[in-house]
């Protein structure tokens, strides 16, 4: 066998041995209708597009989110975005947590929000201006503004 087969092989190999590795996490468990977020249905819809895959109950998994490697990041946002802020749960969140969830989105939503290597790949999730001050709004209780220190 050439050194190229050979090399391929393992790739090959590997590549399967991945597949077979446990990977705790993709998994959408039930709902509670009660906790999830009441907000203007303009501003749902903007969460829905944009924030849901990461920070619900109901994500959206894309066919590369079975494969390995890929597979293990992505599903590593989705635990970790989960435990951030979770929509589907808002409810649960005591009055000062959602205060302070609430700074963060304003915060988050002109900058690292929704997470660039996820816009990249779902380009109808890239929030315009206007969505920016749509959710800056609700998130500022209608005031349009908040004092955020930048991280
Ligand atoms: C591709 C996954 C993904 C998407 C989509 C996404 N987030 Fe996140 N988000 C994360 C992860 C992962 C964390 C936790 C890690 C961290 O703190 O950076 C997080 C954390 C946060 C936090 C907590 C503050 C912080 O900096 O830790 C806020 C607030 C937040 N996201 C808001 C949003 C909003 C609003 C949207 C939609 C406009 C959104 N995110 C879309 C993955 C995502």
């Amino acid at each position: 066998m050439s050194v190229f087969l050979r090399v391929l092989a393992i790739f090959a190999l590997v590549f399967i041995v991945f597949q077979i590795i446990p990977y705790k996490g993709k998994s959408n468990p039930p709902i509670n209708k009660k906790l999830e977020i009441k907000a203007p249905e303009k501003v749902v819809k903007i969460m829905k597009t944009s924030c849901y895959d990461c920070h619900s109950f109901e994500t959206k998994w894309p066919w590369w989110s079975h494969v390995a490697p890929a597979s293990w990041s992505i599903i590593d946002d989705v635990v970790e975005g989960r435990k951030a802020l979770n929509f589907n749960i808002w409810n649960s969140y005591t009055k000062s947590q959602k205060e302070k969830l609430k700074k963060e989105i304003y915060r988050t939503v002109a900058g690292p929000m929704p997470l660039p290597q996820y816009v990249l790949l779902h380009k109808n999730a890239r929030l315009s201006k206007k969505e920016i001050m749509a959710i800056r709004n609700w998130a500022s209780n209608g005031k349009g503004f908040i004092k955020t220190t930048v991280r």
